[in-house]
This record gives C-alpha cells, sequence and structure tokens, in this order.
C-alpha cells in the first residue's frame, strides 16, 4: 500500500510493534528440547492477547500461526513435532493483522549454545539487512534494494536466495510492488515512492542460491550443506530515512 493520512500510519505502527514484540520473545524462549509447536503457540497466544490475527493463516490457510523454519527449511515452515536441538538454526517469520492492516517480520536464531559460524552468518545477516535499509528512499529505482543487498552480501563472502523476494505490504500480506529481487534486475523500472510499504527480507547464505519446496507443501529449503539466515522489517519509504515499523519501539 501507500500511506495517505497519519491514521494509517499509526494503525500500521501498531500492529508492527505486536508483530516485533512477538518475534523478539520467540526467538528468547528458544531452548534445546521444545518443539517448533511449542513456540508456534506462544506466538500464537501473545498475538491474539492483542487482538491481531496470524496473516498466513488469514491470507493463505498456513498451518500454523507463525512460520518456522529449521535447518536447511529456510521459509514458510510448519509447526510441529520437531525438536530444537543446541545449535539449530531457526527462522522465525511473524506476520499479522489488526483493523485491516498487516506487518511482517522475520529473524534467524541459533539455539544456544551456537557455532561462531552461524553466530557470524546471523550477524552478516542483519548488517546486510540494516545497512540495505538506510538506503531506501523515494526517488530511487527499487532495484536499488537488490543492488545494495548483493553488494553487501558479496562483500561478506555470502550468496543470496535468488527465487524468494521482498515485497509490498500493509493492506494485504503481500501487494504490489511484488517480488523486489535481492539482485539488480535491470528489467524492473519500478520506482520507490513516498508512502510505499514494503518488505526487505534479504535470505543470505553460505552459499545456496535457490530454494524448492518440500513435499509438505509449503516449506521451503535449500539443498543440505548450507546455512541460510533471513531478517526482514516492514517499512515505509520517505524522502529521508525509511520509517521502520517492525523496529521495537
Ligand atoms: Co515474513
Ligand atoms: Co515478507
Amino acid at each position: 500500500m501507500t500511506l495517505k493520512t497519519a491514521a494509517e500510519l499509526e494503525k500500521l505502527k501498531a500492529i508492527g510493534q505486536i508483530v516485533a514484540q512477538v518475534l523478539q520473545a520467540m526467538g528468547q524462549a528458544l531452548e534445546p528440547g521444545m518443539t517448533t509447536r511449542e513456540l508456534d503457540q506462544m506466538g500464537r497466544k501473545m498475538l491474539a492477547a492483542q487482538g491481531a490475527r496470524s496473516a498466513p493463516e488469514l491470507s493463505y490457510r498456513f498451518p500454523g500461526a507463525t512460520c518456522i523454519s529449521v535447518n536447511h527449511e529456510v521459509a514458510h515452515g510448519i509447526p510441529g513435532a520437531t525438536r530444537l536441538q543446541a545449535g539449530d538454526l531457526v527462522n522465525i517469520d511473524v506476520s499479522a493483522e489488526k483493523e485491516g492492516f498487516f506487518a511482517d517480520t522475520g529473524a534467524s536464531f541459533v539455539v544456544p549454545p551456537g557455532s561462531p559460524e552461524r553466530l557470524k552468518l546471523c550477524r552478516a545477516g542483519q548488517q546486510i539487512l540494516k545497512r540495505t535499509l538506510a538506503g531506501v528512499k523515494a526517488g530511487l529505482p527499487l532495484n536499488s534494494i537488490g543492488r545494495r543487498l548483493q553488494k553487501e552480501a558479496h562483500q561478506r563472502g555470502y550468496t543470496l536466495i535468488q527465487n524468494l523476494g521482498s515485497h509490498g505490504v500493509g493492506k494485504a500480506l503481500h501487494e504490489a510492488p511484488e517480488f523486489i529481487a535481492p539482485y539488480p534486475d535491470p528489467k524492473d523500472k519500478r520506482m520507490l515512492k513516498e508512502g510505499m510499504v514494503i518488505t526487505i527480507e534479504p535470505f543470505v547464505s553460505t552459499g545456496a542460491k535457490q530454494v524448492f519446496q518440500l513435499n509438505d507443501g509449503w516449506t521451503l529449503a535449500t539443498k543440505r550443506g548450507f546455512d541460510t539466515v533471513q531478517y526482514e522489517h516492514t517499512l515505509v519509504v520517505t524522502q529521508g530515512k525509511p520509517i521502520l515499523i517492525t523496529q521495537l519501539g
């Protein structure tokens, strides 16, 4: 969506803070022995307590309140009987709706204690997102996002998953502008405009470039042997610095 009024911004911020709080609480709760279903139940309760509804459930009938992806699973993982172990790489993606407004956030965590390599990858993923966010401004080409993501990832020796993109959000979980590529697509002539609400969510990997769907019909995974992290914020494009909707205030 493109924001037009201050009232819309307030509603978007409200759901942004809710998903940010849920993501943080779920990340802090991670411990060996817990199942991904238990983790999801916690997210579901927190969303309900704030009057928010799970966006993947509402929009796609996803079988869970949140998406929880473990190790070579990188997105849209279904919460279930998987028992977390120390050192597992866990991506939690929380998106929800309240009063018709949607926000979307995600982060990867290592179940403690984590290996130095995985913790380093997590820090790199956070930095790549942060540096790219800082350059988002009305009037720039949309593909400047992919250009920056690619530069930041390659500088650190990592790859980006090419077939997962960032996207418009706000009045729906996924809306225009659709598929904002994690590379500078020369055919993409779209522009960043003031008030535009988008996510930025690079999937940063130790070598994978593609995800494929598992037989459960939802989970997107890489080949085994790679580690991949995702960090995601919802933001509003302005003439200056973007407004980070899913940054804890
Ligand atoms: Co998300
Ligand atoms: Co998203």
